[in-house]
Order: C-alpha cells, then sequence, then structure tokens
C-alpha cells in the first residue's frame, strides 16, 4: 500500500504515521526527518538546506525528488511506504506520476491555523528517530526523554511561533492545492481520498486513520 499523508504543520502527520506504518509493516518516508538527519549530520546537503528549514521555507523540488526518487528505491519499500510530508507541492506530485509511483490513498488531517501554534509550542521531538512527544496532549513516560530509547528529546528549531506562522502560510499557498490535483485525477491513477478530522486525542484520530485506510 502507497499512502500519502497531508496535512498543516503540526497537523500530526509524524504521530499517526508511526501507527500506520506498524500496522501495515510499511516504511515511514517523512522528507523533513531526512533533511533534519543531512543538518545534524553536517552534510553537504544538510548545509545547503539548514538555512531554508529554520525559517519554514520549501527546500527545492529538484533536491526532494532526488531523495525520495532514491529512498523507494529501496528493498524495504516493495510492500509500499508511506509519505509524510511529500508530495508538497504540485511538481514533485507530478514527479511521482510520471516516474509511475502509483499512489493508493491521500488522507489529509485537517487541523485549523490557530490550534496548530498551541501544538508546536509543547511539541517535544526524539531527533534521531523523530518520534514526537507534547508536553501537554501526548506526554512521554518520563519528562524530556524518549520512551524506547531514554534519550533526551529536543524542541525543534522550527517551531518558534514566527516560522510556524510562515510554515501554515507556505502550506496554503503550496501544499493545499494538492488536494484538488488528486481529486482531479481518474482512472487507475485516481488515489482514493479522505480528509480526517485532526482534533480529537491521539487515539481518536488513530482510529479515523485506520477507518479511511480500512
Ligand atoms: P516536516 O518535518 O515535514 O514538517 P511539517 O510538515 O511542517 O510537519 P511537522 O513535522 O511540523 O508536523 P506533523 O504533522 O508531523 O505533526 P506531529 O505529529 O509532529 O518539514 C520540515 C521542513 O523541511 C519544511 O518546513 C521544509 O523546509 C522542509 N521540507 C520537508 N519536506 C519537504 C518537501 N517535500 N518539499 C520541500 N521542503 C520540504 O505533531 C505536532 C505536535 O502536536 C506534537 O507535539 C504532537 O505530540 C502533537 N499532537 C499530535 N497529535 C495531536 C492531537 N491529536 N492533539 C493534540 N496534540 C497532538
Ligand atoms: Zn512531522
Amino acid at each position: 500500500m502507497r499512502v500519502i499523508l497531508l496535512g498543516p504543520p503540526g497537523a500530526g502527520k509524524g504521530t499517526q504515521a508511526q501507527f500506520i506504518c506498524e500496522k501495515f509493516a510499511i516504511p515511514q518516508i517523512s522528507t523533513g526527518d531526512m533533511l533534519r538527519a543531512a543538518v545534524k549530520a553536517g552534510s553537504e546537503l544538510g548545509l545547503q538546506v539548514k538555512e531554508i528549514m529554520a525559517t519554514g521555507g520549501l527546500v527545492s523540488d529538484e533536491i526532494i525528488i532526488g531523495l525520495v526518487k532514491e529512498r523507494i528505491t529501496q528493498a524495504d519499500c516493495q510492500n509500499g511506504f508511506l509519505f509524510d510530508g511529500f508530495p508538497r507541492t504540485i511538481p514533485q506530485a507530478e514527479a511521482m506520476l510520471e516516474a509511475g509511483v502509483d499512489i493508493d490513498k491521500v488522507l489529509e488531517i485537517q487541523v485549523a491555523d490557530e490550534d496548530i501554534v498551541t501544538r508546536m509550542s509543547g511539541r517535544r521531538t526524539h531527533e534521531a528517530s523523530g518520534r514526537t512527544y507534547h508536553v501537554v496532549f501526548n506526554p512521554p513516560k518520563q519528562e524530556g526523554v524518549d520512551d524506547e530509547t531514554g534519550e533526551a528529546l529536543i524542541q525543534r528549531e522550527d517551531d518558534r511561533e514566527e516560522t510556524v506562522r510562515n510554515r501554515l502560510k507556505v502550506y496554503h499557498e503550496q501544499t493545499k492545492p494538492l488536494v484538488a490535483f488528486y481529486s482531479d485525477l481518474s482512472g487507475d491513477k485516481a488515489p482514493q481520498y479522505a480528509s480526517i478530522n485532526g482534533v480529537g486525542t491521539v487515539e481518536e484520530i488513530t482510529g479515523r486513520v485506520l477507518e479511511a485506510l480500512a
């Protein structure tokens, strides 16, 4: 199964991706996690994208498409995958179509902009795995520490309010049009589209997501 999780920054894509990937035994392909790993490693790619990510802009389509095309040829992608945070522009979606990568389901997680800002300020991330928590809504078992590894949690650099507002603006301008893009596809290229209310407890939303995938 090939799934796209669409939704604004902080909608809970990463949070829900964990459950979906475990249940369907498919890898989570998060372009954001891949880019953050490159920044942390200080690679050439990391140096190229660091500034753009810190301000909440989008990394170039060329870089992203190259990264994803390479990733999906790996052995663990044979039974499908979940795209988290990709595609984010029409050219990225078109590149997948042109490469013959048909998508089965597009799930859009909807959360209003005002709720997003609150979520982001409380987010804590396990840097190595990309696992996310929230100090109030989804706390780790022990404060400040990842449940699985016991390692310290960090706050993402792009979670400052001003940057979050810019990321939301970019989302509405460049990514939201993908809903119409996928709805307009017809025939066997057309994925099933489902819109999911992203407000509720993490468990409630997992229930809605799994229902949409059933
Ligand atoms: P990326 O990492 O993809 O960030 P994003 O899309 O902005 O999404 P987030 O990771 O911020 O949010 P999420 O939806 O995963 O939410 P989460 O589950 O963590 O991209 C980062 C940057 O990389 C971009 O700005 C861009 O520069 C670049 N980039 C990446 N991909 C790109 C691409 N394809 N093209 C170009 N550039 C690209 O949840 C958020 C918080 O809410 C957490 O604290 C969580 O615990 C909490 N939470 C989750 N569910 C709930 C709930 N139900 N109720 C209350 N709180 C909840
Ligand atoms: Zn994420």
